[in-house]
């Protein structure tokens, strides 16, 4: 095994689908298990069988229709949810059942009104119940970003013992620093005795803007699979986006991390999912937003132009898209100018282009983009070259 391989665990379709409004039909799903296929994804969750009968039939009809990935349906621990996602998994070429309980205090306080001891028994249960279903079981320690690390350890070696292939580590509310976060994955690749028998799973949300740098620091620690989101969707602020994970780990590849992710397709599936969910992606958003290949003022835009990696740490290609934009605003300068004149044919050459950055300027203060056909109001047919 590649010990720098990091899988691709996508749940777009369970935990971003999640979301008030972003609901999808099976065909739409189905749509998208496709497209995260193509994309390379390892595993896909295709959602919470028990949930409802709409949620059972789109695990049955993706397990159909998808075949290389691994297809993963959600669970809590107990057997009537475990029996609903074995049978909705029936069909699946490869199949994942993933199980899990709170691992907090808090969670085990005042959500099972329970006791640590109770539950590590609950997980452990669930754990070897899902075993006799699939080979592939992930266990789940919901809020981990805020149980206590001790306790754990314990769990995450209890699971282990009863059968986990997977260990996920969630940050459930969004809570660590990436420092606290990369302690804890530490911590339990150096105090978990069996710790080689399983991989260490990291879920991160993103209420505080951290579920990437989490995800990352996870990684750096020892975490083998990462659980993300196409355009970070998912419940609340969401979670670690899938596209700004893949393209950090293919950036810094000093670090010598690989995924099975084909990054060219990231344009693509990010404006599938966000028109099918109706869910519009911020324009400044990493990676994937309007403005994240677009430069638009004079100095950036006259670096660019000298020397494209003068502004820009990743290639527009990359992730799918053509090219690069320089938008032409009232921030831009002549060289921004000169290149779209010259892209629309005109000759450059033989224009006073002081004359025409100074009647452009003028225009430009009163609108908020200058689009090609302003250009060509600006310039006049007679001076194109056609
Ligand atoms: O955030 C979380 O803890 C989850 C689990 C159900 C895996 O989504
Ligand atoms: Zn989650």
């Amino acid at each position: 095994m590649d010990n720098n391989r990091v899988y691709v665990f996508d749940t777009t379709l369970r935990d971003g689908e999640q979301v008030p409004g972003c609901q999808l039909t099976t065909v739409e799903k189905i749509i998208v298990a496709k497209e995260l296929e193509a994309l390379g994804v390892d595993v896909i969750e295709a959602g919470f069988p028990i949930s409802s009968p709409g949620d059972f039939q789109s695990v049955v009809e993706i397990s159909k229709a998808v075949s290389e990935p691994v297809i993963c349906a959600l669970t809590r621990a107990n057997t009537a949810d475990i029996d609903a996602a074995a049978s909705a998994l029936q069909y699946a070429k490869r199949k994942r059942i993933h199980t899990g309980i709170g691992s907090s205090d808090m969670h085990i306080k005042y959500k099972f009104n329970s006791t640590r001891e109770a539950i590590l028994e609950r997980a452990k249960e669930a754990v070897k119940y899902a075993r006799k279903f699939v080979d592939d079981v992930e266990f789940y320690a919901e809020d981990a970003g805020r149980a206590d690390n001790e306790y754990l350890a314990r769990m995450v070696e209890a699971v282990i013992a009863a059968g986990a292939t997977v260990v996920n580590i969630p940050d459930t509310n969004g809570y660590c620093l990436p420092e606290q976060y990369g302690a804890k994955i530490k911590y339990l690749m150096d105090n978990v005795s069996n710790i080689d028998k399983a991989i260490i799973s990291v879920h991160c949300h993103n209420d505080l803007g951290l579920a990437t740098a989490n995800t990352i620091a996870g990684v750096i620690n020892g975490a083998r699979q990462v659980e993300c989101t196409i355009n970070g969707i998912g419940e609340r602020a969401g979670n670690t986006s899938l596209e700004e994970v893949a393209m950090i780990l293919k950036t810094h590849h000093a670090l010598g991390y690989t995924t099975g992710i084909n990054s060219k397709k990231i344009y693509e599936i990010s404006n599938l999912v966000s028109n099918m969910m109706r869910m519009p992606v911020q324009p400044n958003k990493a990676i994937v937003g309007r403005n994240a290949f677009a430069h638009s003022s004079g100095i950036h835009q006259d670096g660019v132009l000298k020397h494209r990696e003068n502004y820009e740490i990743l290639n527009p290609e990359d992730i799918g898209l053509q090219s690069n934009s320089i938008i032409l605003t009232a921030r831009s300068g002549r060289h921004a100018l000169k290149h779209h004149l010259e892209r629309l044919g005109y000759k450059i050459d033989k224009i006073n282009l002081d004359e025409v950055y100074t009647r452009f300027l003028e225009m430009a203060d009163s609108k908020k983009e200058i689009t090609d056909h302003d250009l060509q109001t600006l310039m006049g047919d007679g001076n194109k070259d056609h």
